[in-house]
């Protein structure tokens, strides 16, 4: 038996800015959906599009596939639309998609504005290929330009993780905040991030981030193997 729905649509995305151009980008990929494959879920406004498109598809032309979602957001869209779910450590992707804050022109990446970058590097790592879906407004000349890098890090590390982010040429960070609850936010994994401005984003920055002990992740895809869908 299923559950009614109703609880589940309070989850929904509002006020979805770009949404012509992200709607249209959901149709396109949704064409690859193939019957029987496991697909990595991305997070964020455009990959809760594409999920929307995905669940019709499955519906119009009786098909079945697995998702692998990055978010508890995306997983309860899939619970609502009915798409069956699986986590890493059960499935293997045949590939994936998902969104992004910014990308430049070597394709490196900057994400982890809806903070569920650990799970969406997990996918992305694990997938022979990750369709990258922005609207034009992704496109930047300077990774770093719109967004400061998110970085997840277990809470009783805080200190001394902002101490090191500082001498990697971390600057203005914060905790951020939760809405709808006071204090930090705390990650699906119950972990805090820190937002730090990088002037310079090295090739090597991802690598020097993560070496950094009770860090989980970070907001920043270097050389990653992804596909870039726009209109
Ligand atoms: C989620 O943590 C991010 O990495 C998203 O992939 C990113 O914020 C894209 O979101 P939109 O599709 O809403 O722009």
């Amino acid at each position: 038996m299923n559950w009614g729905e109703e609880i589940l649509t309070k989850v929904e995305f509002n006020n979805i800015n770009q949404r012509e151009e992200k709607e249209k980008i959901a149709k396109q990929i949704t064409e690859k959906v193939k019957d029987g494959q496991v697909i990595g879920f991305g997070s964020g406004s455009t990959s809760y599009l594409t999920v929307i498109e995905i669940a019709k598809k499955i519906k119009e032309e009786n098909i079945n596939i697995i998702a692998i979602p990055t978010s508890l957001e995306i997983k309860m869209l899939c619970a609502r639309l009915e798409i069956l779910t699986a986590s890493i450590m059960e499935m293997k992707p045949d590939w994936s998609f998902d969104g992004a804050d910014e990308v430049d022109n070597n394709n490196w990446m900057l994400k982890g504005r809806g903070g569920a970058m650990f799970k969406e590097k997990l996918n992305i790592a694990n997938s022979p290929i990750t369709y990258i879906l922005i609207d034009r407004s992704k496109r930047v000349e300077k990774l770093g330009s719109k967004f400061k890098v998110p970085v997840e890090c277990f809470p009783e590390a805080i200190n001394y993780v902002n101490e090191e982010l500082v001498k990697l040429g971390g600057k203005e960070i914060e905790l951020r905040k939760a809405m709808g609850k006071d204090g930090p936010i705390l990650t699906e994994n119950n972990n805090v991030i820190l937002d730090a401005k990088f002037e310079e984003i090295t090739k090597e920055l991802e690598k020097d981030i993560k070496a950094i002990p009770g860090v989980i992740e970070s907001g920043l895809f270097i050389d990653y193997n992804v596909e870039i869908v726009s209109e």
